[in-house]
């Protein structure tokens, strides 16, 4: 049996085991990802906990968290860092994954703290150099600088309250073949950093790349080992930045924080809402209010359509920041329900500020600003249309109405279009129009 082992190869993106070596995995397409099983379990280390007595759930208490000193990365992690758990944060080179991480040591070191950054890809002046920058320099914040795992995770990272490893691709461990970066170091990296995590019950941080397709460069294997993936996004030539959970062993994945890059580091977005809307100063034809929510956050988007002639004989449907299949399934409603024909017309959808809707909430704005833009008359002024739009026409109501009516009050609407199904207690001082059906709702939108 155990000769017969030695003789199996995994895969290390899938998993996958095979009996004979080849440079393709036959399961995911990887290359180069197969690894004999005995050389990677001796030469990658790894922990393996023997199993503990079972205790009652009552009896075992949670791990303590670490407020992160920036309320919009709070956010994302429910709460703060939790202690013993290894956090990937991850994305393109240049997007701010180092000043993000310095910034929360700086804070978390103002507060008494004692942390660790690890630095594998820039030295000790450069780094500083960055610190004093964010403002990062109390004396709890320690900066290292090196690649070697082994001399990096002495005995001051496991008196630390959070260590920072910028990036996992970085570092290397000894006894483990390959350059850093390859996938059996990576594997081996962030074994090392979740056996610091689990032992010393300190929260790790590594920070991860992203490839040239968008995903996190290494292993796939390396989003299963960590506890909590967080993606750090934004458009190239804009200073916004997004965070979000892609997974999230101790909190909720929907939650989004929002920062502005700044010369003096990443400061949180004050008001979100106007980051995508901007109030319109005159009512035009093909525009549509829908009130959006990231986790417990709602946001205004902005829907506007196009319509014109079409000289071709399948006309286009084009949709930035909604799903095609909706616009198209949307137009079919509007002709069979509302009698408002586009099948000789080009259609065009966009929300502006490139906010990406998704689920069903918005496809009341979404028909909305099609049939104003096909009629060529403006809404309602100071409307905003909440409503899940059903293949009979039907106005259906959506999770959370009262939380998206008051955010689209703050904002000064003095409208909401809601379903007359809706339940929910809305608030006062913004009128509300309930409607049954999606031609009631063109009548009261003055179209
Ligand atoms: P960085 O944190 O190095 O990105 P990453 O670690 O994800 O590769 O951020 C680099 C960019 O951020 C760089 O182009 C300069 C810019 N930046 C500022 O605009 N203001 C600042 O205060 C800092 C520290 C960086
Ligand atoms: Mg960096």
């Amino acid at each position: 049996m155990s000769g017969k082992k030695q003789h199996m190869y995994q895969c290390v993106e899938c998993g996958f085991l095979a009996a004979a070596w080849s440079g393709k995995c036959p399961s995911c397409g990887s290359w180069g990802g197969l690894e004999a099983l005995g050389e990677s379990e001796g030469a990658g280390g790894g922990w393996r906990d023997s199993l503990s007595t079972p205790v009652a759930v009552a009896d075992i208490t949670s791990p303590g968290r670490l407020p992160s000193g920036l309320d919009e990365l709070d956010r994302v992690l429910g709460g703060g860092w939790v202690d013993g758990s290894v956090v990937l944060v991850a994305g393109e080179p240049g997007i701010g994954k180092s000043t993000l991480l310095l910034q929360s040591c700086g804070c978390i070191a103002d507060a008494g703290g004692r942390v660790l950054y690890i630095s594998g890809e820039e030295s000790l002046s450069q780094v500083a150099l960055r610190a004093r920058r964010v403002g990062a320099v109390s004396g709890g914040l320690r900066i290292a600088a090196g690649t070697e795992m082994e001399d990096l995770l002495s005995r001051e990272a496991r008196d630390a309250d959070l260590v920072v490893l910028d990036s996992v691709q970085a570092f290397g461990v000894k006894e483990v073949p390959g350059y850093p970066g390859t996938p059996s170091q990576v594997r081996a990296v962030a074994l090392r950093a979740a056996d610091l995590a689990k032992s010393g019950g300190v929260p790790v941080v590594v920070v991860g790349h992203i490839n040239k397709e968008g995903l996190i460069a290494g292993p796939k294997l390396l989003e299963h080992m960590v506890d909590t993936v967080l993606l750090f996004s934004g458009e190239s030539l804009s200073a916004y930045r997004t965070l979000r959970a892609m997974k999230n062993r101790f909190g909720a994945t929907d939650e989004v924080g929002l920062f502005e890059m700044r010369d003096k580091g990443l400061i949180p977005v004050a008001d979100p809402s106007r980051l995508y809307w901007s109030g319109l100063e005159h009512p035009l034809p093909g525009v549509a209010m829908a009130v959006t929510l990231e986790g417990s956050r709602p946001f205004v988007a902005e829907v506007q359509a196009l319509t014109s002639s079409t000289p071709y004989p399948y006309p286009k449907r084009t949709a930035r920041g909604f799903d095609t299949g909706r616009l198209q399934l949307m137009l079919a409603v509007l002709e069979r329900r509302c009698g408002l024909a586009t099948a000789s017309m080009d259609v065009y959808v966009n929300v502006t500020g490139g906010l990406s809707v998704r689920g069903p909430h918005a496809d009341l704005a979404l028909c909305l600003s099609v049939a104003s833009a096909a009629r060529d008359k403006p809404l309602l002024p100071d409307c905003c249309c909440i409503g899940e739009v059903g293949l009979a026409g039907e106005i259906r109501p959506v999770a959370r109405t009262a939380l998206r009516v008051r955010e689209a009050k703050r904002l000064g609407f003095r409208h909401a279009l809601v379903s007359r199904k809706e339940d929910d207690a809305l608030p006062g001082g913004i009128r509300t129009h309930h409607v049954t059906t999606l031609g009631e709702a063109l009548k009261v939108m003055g179209i």
